[in-house]
């Protein structure tokens, strides 16, 4: 049976984002702008990393914890050599209920059928825009939409669970939400609108550049009729609707203009080794040091113990506009989102 930990705000320990790399073959401007993230950016060397029996042996603590959730990050995650070896051993952890992963889909055609045999059960991928020049744009390298269709239809014929992740920035995209959301209509894809963050310091977030819920659901409702949903789990990070025609959900992602940090039970460990308690709170507990020091199963209990004990973020709760400029934040690709 598991022990139930809760933090200083009482939430509950549910859910582990792993970050298995922090590159990728992609230069989102909203998260690894090129000209920061260039030839000579500095990206952790491979002894850094956790191994896969590293992660293996924090994630079976976590879930000894109270976590059934396990989402697999990057930067992307695909670009971590063999991956479908870390989701089997993951797979295999008793308690364990989900495991899915976050990808721009570019290497999904290569191994979507490994990961759902390897026991993958769903994949959320990132998709912003349906024109290829516009999305090359936000992609920052010239990749058009095709490479990532192609990664849908390898998913789903894979039989692995499909949701589309779209950030919206104004002036960038807007004007991408209704044919978004009805092409993911069309092709029986749940899509997530969500609020520009200011995650990281280098892109250069202002309020200004959000979308709101509100806004995109108004656009929504003069093409659709939709319905709310119920969360499907407590702490579920999107809210939905149903359209009222077709069995689809939409969902949006509000951390920006209705906070959800009272539900928060995610925990984030990054690809190399430190445990972060908030997407935007840079200090990280490092647990591989300790893990490669010598730590027993049971020191590393302790300490993930204290540290979950510790934990009162609720930074999108208080985010203002001087918080956003001030604070010492991580980089999405470093932590996964
Ligand atoms: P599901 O298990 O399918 O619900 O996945 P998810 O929505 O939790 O994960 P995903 O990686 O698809 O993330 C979607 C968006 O939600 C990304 O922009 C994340 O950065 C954001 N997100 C996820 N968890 C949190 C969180 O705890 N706080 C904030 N502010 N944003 C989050
Ligand atoms: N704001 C909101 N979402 C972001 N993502 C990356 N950067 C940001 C940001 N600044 C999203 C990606 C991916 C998910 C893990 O996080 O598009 O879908
Ligand atoms: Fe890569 Fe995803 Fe960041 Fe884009 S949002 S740069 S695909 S990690
Ligand atoms: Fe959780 Fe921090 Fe996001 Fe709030 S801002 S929901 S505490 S990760």
């Amino acid at each position: 049976t598991k022990t139930i930990i809760k933090d200083q705000l009482k939430r509950p320990l549910r859910d582990l984002r792993i970050s298995v790399i922090d590159r990728c073959n992609f230069r989102c401007t909203y998260c690894m702008p090129a000209d920061i993230f260039g030839p000579d950016f500095a990206f952790l060397p491979r002894s850094e990393l956790l191994t896969y029996e590293e992660i293996d042996r924090l994630a079976r603590i976590f879930v000894d914890l109270g976590v059934e959730k396990i989402r697999l990050t990057g930067g992307e995650p695909l670009m971590r050599k063999d991956l479908p070896v870390l989701v089997g051993m993951l797979s295999k952890i008793e308690g364990l209920n989900d495991i899915g992963l976050t990808t721009n889909a570019v290497l999904l055609p290569k191994y979507a059928e490994s990961l759902k045999n390897a026991g993958l059960k769903r994949v959320n991928i990132s998709l912003d825009s349906l024109k290829d020049e516009l999305f090359g744009e936000i992609n920052g390298r010239g990749v058009g939409i095709k490479p990532v269709l192609k990664g849908i239809t390898s998913a789903k014929e894979a039989g692995l669970g499909v949701k589309i992740n779209m950030v919206v920035k104004k002036g960038l995209n807007d004007e991408e939400i209704v044919p978004m959301a009805k092409f993911c209509k069309e092709e029986g894809l749940q899509l997530r609108f969500i609020e520009y963050m200011d995650v990281g310091s280098t892109n250069g977030w202002k309020m200004d550049d959000v979308v709101t819920k509100q806004e995109i659901y108004n656009l929504l409702s003069e093409h659709f009729l939709l319905d709310p949903v119920d969360p499907d789990y407590f702490g579920e990070v999107a809210k939905r609707y149903r359209y009222k025609d077709k069995n689809v959900d939409v969902g949006f992602i509000t951390s920006v203009s209705e906070s959800f940090c009272s539900s928060c039970t995610r925990s984030r460990l990054s690809a190399n080794g430190q445990i972060f308690t908030c997407l935007f709170n840079g200090n990280g507990h490092d647990l591989k040091e300790f893990m490669r020091a010598g730590a027993s199963d049971e020191e590393i209990r302790q300490r993930i113990i204290s540290i979950w004990d510790g934990r009162k973020d609720r930074y999108s709760d208080e985010r203002t506009a001087e918080t956003a400029a001030n604070r010492k934040k991580i980089e999405m690709s470093y932590i996964g989102g």
